[in-house]
């Protein structure tokens, strides 16, 4: 008989999510063991109680989810997780502190949608932070040509500079702009805007978006007032605003779940995978069908 499927939640916040907990639950979790105020000096015995108690061919009964608020504390987490396991000793990863690596997946899907993403140009609006980072380089990954934006074009820089490192053939570029009348100046020949800004931050006004001739989609990550791109609802999806296609937040977020169970579920078809930002975008494909 299969043994039941145990996953373990790593959190760095005090108390661990109880968001990740209930999609873990809802998407075929047998036994949760939930660790909150996690460092990386806990994370060995952990692992080491995950790798030795079943046999190896039982292993992928077992799983990590790296979760939390604190994208940088997650990837601590994850990166230490990857130094404890040795030759087969190993159980499945997912990463997706503070929601990052699904809703960057599912915003990129969004805009596959419409568009072939190889001939793409997008402006990743607050292109540094955590879910704009990924967005960036999930789109450079499929092809797109990527403007990454910041208030600091020396912040936006340091982001391309990291993405081509993994992506050398990604075309990136870094912009300056932190408000609507410095995105505006860099609109131009843009097919896609992908507002990644932090909550309650408006970072393109409804004239300015208007006035950009060449956009066909916009995505907003940001649902808290006032949103990211001014004009466009959290809960649209797919809305025609102004003669492009308009995502919001919640829109996305449908898709964005979806595709956080089915990686929590793939997690459990073997030992060795470890899911971050790419393979959590190939399995939203498949949520797509
Ligand atoms: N729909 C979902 O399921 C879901 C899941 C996770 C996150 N989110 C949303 O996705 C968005 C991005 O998340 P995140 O965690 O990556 O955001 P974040 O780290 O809080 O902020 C992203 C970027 O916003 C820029 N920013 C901050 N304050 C600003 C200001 N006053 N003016 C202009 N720009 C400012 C910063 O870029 P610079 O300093 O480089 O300018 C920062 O790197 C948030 O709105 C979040 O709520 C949605």
């Amino acid at each position: 008989m299969a043994k039941p499927k145990i996953l373990l939640q790593f959190d760095p916040d005090p108390q661990p999510s109880v968001f990740d907990s209930v999609v873990a639950i809802d998407s075929g979790v047998d036994q949760l063991l939930r660790h909150g105020g996690l460092t990386v000096a806990d994370v060995r015995g952990l692992v080491y109680g995950a790798m030795f108690t079943r046999g190896p061919e039982d292993l992928h009964q077992t799983a990590i989810f790296v979760g939390g608020s604190n994208v940088a504390a997650g990837e601590e987490l994850l990166a230490e997780v990857r130094q404890t396991f040795f030759g087969p000793m190993r159980v499945s990863v997912l990463m997706d502190a503070n929601g990052a690596n699904t809703t960057a997946a599912a915003a990129v899907l969004a805009v596959g949608k419409h568009l072939d993403l190889k001939s793409i140009t997008a402006l990743v609006l607050a292109g540094t932070g955590p879910v704009g980072q990924r967005v960036a380089r999930l789109l450079a990954g499929q092809g797109s040509t990527v403007r990454v934006a910041s208030r600091s074009q020396a912040k936006a820089q340091a982001v391309c500079e990291a993405i081509v490192g993994r992506i050398p053939d990604g075309r990136l570029s870094a912009v300056a702009a932190g408000n609507s009348d410095e995105a505006e100046k860099v609109l131009d020949g843009v097919d896609v805007v992908i507002a990644a800004g932090a909550a309650g931050i408006e970072l393109l006004s409804a004239a300015a978006r208007r006035n950009a001739t060449s956009l066909k989609v916009a995505v907003d990550l940001n649902a808290v007032p006032p949103v990211g791109l001014a004009g466009i609802k959290p809960t649209d999806k797919a809305a025609d605003r102004d003669g492009i296609i308009a995502y919001g937040a919640i829109g996305v977020g449908g898709l964005k779940m979806k595709i956080h169970k089915r990686a929590i579920q793939q997690l459990f078809e073997a030992n060795d995978q470890i899911l971050d930002a790419e393979e959590v975008l190939a399995l939203g494909k498949e949520v797509l069908g």
